[in-house]
């Protein structure tokens, strides 16, 4: 009988957690004008996807559409086909470079946006959900490796993981210069001086692209910690790269200093727009 039961309560918990991913902008005043809206019109499209479309397209393509621009909140209408028989969400991928008339007007998709949202289409448009993308973020505060950094200030590749490697490095003439720096994590809320992700046997790596497209490879160490020495042409992009799998950032950064954002909860550092969801963690 406990089976069932605990069946039962799980279903109930999940239907509790679902649509999770917009709590916040659910809480923002609703502005029914600006043809504001929640998540819930949005779903059926996977994650990414759909919180690309909430901050930067919805307020014009929303239920109540602004000056003539289609409706185009849900996964229905995105890959709905119009008379020459392509999808919306085609013809956006169309209109994101399009000189005459891009899309969004005024406030351009930067090229990860953009890939993010052609690598969905590309990939035939499949369905999706919210559910278990953001949940790495929703997880309690702990130190994995349960091995904390006690040797304060003194020299080391594996020290103060999770700190601002490259604030305190700036502070002390016998520190090394470091254009990047910062640590990896397994999961989201570790606290500072607690080791990452071994990344020599997880075979983790930090790709690091510069404003003029040089790339660097950078490995992690035993304590999760890696840097680098080389110059980097600012505002440079980031990812982790595990295989095949990957987990990229965004936002391009001016600051290499990783951490002084992806803190235990998580920062704006720098005055950036957007918050960091917490630490750099495994793909
Ligand atoms: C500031 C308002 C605004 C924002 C933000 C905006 N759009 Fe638009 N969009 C419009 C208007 C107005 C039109 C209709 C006129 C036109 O086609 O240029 C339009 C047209 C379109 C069309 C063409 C529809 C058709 O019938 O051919 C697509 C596709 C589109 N937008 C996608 C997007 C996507 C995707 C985003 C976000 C990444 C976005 N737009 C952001 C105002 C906006
Ligand atoms: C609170 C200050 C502080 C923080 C935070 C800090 N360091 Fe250091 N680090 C130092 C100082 C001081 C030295 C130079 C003194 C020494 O080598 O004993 C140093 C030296 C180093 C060295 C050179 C060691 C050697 O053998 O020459 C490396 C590598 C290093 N740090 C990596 C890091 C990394 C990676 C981080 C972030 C995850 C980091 N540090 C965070 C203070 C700091
Ligand atoms: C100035 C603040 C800032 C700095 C510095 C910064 N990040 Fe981020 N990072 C963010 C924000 C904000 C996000 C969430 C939005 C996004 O993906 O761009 C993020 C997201 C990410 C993600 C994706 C997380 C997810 O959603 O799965 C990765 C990976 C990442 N950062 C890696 C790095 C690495 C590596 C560095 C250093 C080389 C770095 N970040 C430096 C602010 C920062």
């Amino acid at each position: 009988m406990t089976k069932p039961y605990s069946t039962l309560l799980l279903l109930g918990l999940l239907v509790g957690l679902h649509g999770g991913c917009f709590s916040a902008s659910k809480d923002k005043p609703s502005n029914p004008g600006a043809g504001a809206q929640t998540s819930e019109e949005l779903s059926g499209l996977p994650c990414d996807v759909s919180k690309l479309l909430a901050e930067k397209c919805m307020e014009c393509h929303g239920a109540r559409p602004q000056q003539g621009a289609p409706s185009l909140g849900s996964y229905g209408l995105l890959t709905a086909k119009d008379k020459s028989g392509k999808t919306y969400a085609e013809i956006a991928t169309e209109r994101f470079r399009d000189e005459k008339a891009p899309m969004p007007p005024d406030d351009p998709l930067s090229d990860a946006e953009i890939a993010k949202f052609q690598k969905w289409v590309d990939s035939g448009e499949p369905t999706g959900t919210c559910d278990g993308v953001d949940d790495v973020f929703n997880v309690p505060e702990q130190c994995s490796s349960n091995v904390q950094w006690t040797r304060k200030d003194r020299g080391s590749q594996l020290m103060h993981p999770g700190d601002e490697c490259i604030d305190c490095h700036n502070k002390h003439d016998d520190a090394p210069f470091f254009t990047i720096a910062g640590t990896l994590y397994p999961t989201a809320h570790e606290p500072d001086d607690c080791n990452g992700v071994n990344g020599t046997s997880a075979g983790a790596k930090v790709v690091i692209t510069d404003k003029n497209g040089k790339v660097q490879t950078l490995s992690v160490n035993a304590a999760g910690n890696f840097y680098s020495t080389r110059s980097v042409a600012l505002p440079y992009r980031a990812k982790v790269v595990v295989g095949d799998q990957e987990r990229e950032m965004d936002d391009e950064q001016k600051s290499g200093d990783c951490n002084g954002c992806h803190t235990q909860q998580g920062d704006n550092n720098q005055g950036g727009d957007n918050k960091a969801p917490g630490r750099i963690i495994l793909p």
